[in-house]
């Protein structure tokens, strides 16, 4: 049989995190930008867009990149300079509680919990596990993926596919669900179907786009995609 004549069952919700659970990316703007003026450089809340789903390192290669200061740090000392970063964002992550996720994501974790499908976090975030906690949203994850133990980072697909293979499902029974361009290509790449929040501009790649996280919900889910 043909591979496109199977209608897989859905299994597993993959979920990225920063822009689809919770919205960090303005606890990212303001601990960046703290940095990033320490070093004399000055940047907007249009470049931090750049930074979305973007790791650490890379994000600090891409502010000191546009400050004209690409080689003006040893890997050492943009190490500590990340790390400089990362202690004032937890710090303003302390103030995070369960009014930070966004909205119909509660919902939606609770309907798959009920419909038995499992649920993963496949976030870049060294931080994923202490947000999570921060959020009060532990005991919906099946598994949290661990931003150390994946060589590749998005939009390569290894995250997702990590998540499959610890969720033991098939990628064609999972659905991905991000926020970041490179995500969704990372989804695509993982052969799973790509839910996009934003706009269509944006989430171009994925297969259903949504502009918010309140429209989230199981039944169109399974009508959009037939599982
Ligand atoms: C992504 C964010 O989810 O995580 C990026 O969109 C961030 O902005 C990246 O740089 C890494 O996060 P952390 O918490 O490991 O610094
Ligand atoms: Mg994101």
């Amino acid at each position: 049989m043909q591979d496109w004549m199977v209608i897989y069952m859905l299994k597993a919700i993959i979920l990225d995190l920063d822009g689809v659970v919770t919205d960090t990316a303005k606890f990212h703007y303001i601990a960046w930008k703290q940095l990033a003026q320490e070093l004399g450089i000055e940047f907007d809340e249009v470049f931090n867009e750049r930074l979305k789903g973007v790791s650490r390192m890379d994000s600090l290669d891409l502010i000191l990149e546009h400050g004209d200061k690409k080689h003006a740090y040893t890997l050492e000392e943009k190490m500590i300079l990340a790390e400089t970063k990362n202690r004032e964002y937890r710090k303003l992550l302390n103030s995070m509680t369960s009014m930070d996720i966004l909205p119909g994501i509660p919902g939606f974790l609770m309907e798959l919990r009920t419909a038995s499908i499992k649920i993963a976090l496949a976030s870049i975030s060294k931080n994923a596990d202490y947000i999570v906690k921060h959020l009060n949203l532990e005991d919906y994850f099946d598994y949290i993926a661990n931003a150390n133990e994946i060589k590749r980072t998005k939009p390569f697909p290894d995250i997702f596919i990590k998540c499959a293979e610890k969720l033991v499902v098939r990628p064609e029974e999972c659905i991905g669900i991000e926020d970041a361009k490179a995500g969704v290509q990372a989804i695509k790449a993982a052969n799973m179907k790509a839910i996009g929040i934003g706009t269509v501009d944006q989430m171009k790649n994925a297969d259903l786009i949504l502009d918010s996280t309140v429209l989230l919900s199981l039944d169109l889910i399974k009508d959009t995609f037939n599982m």
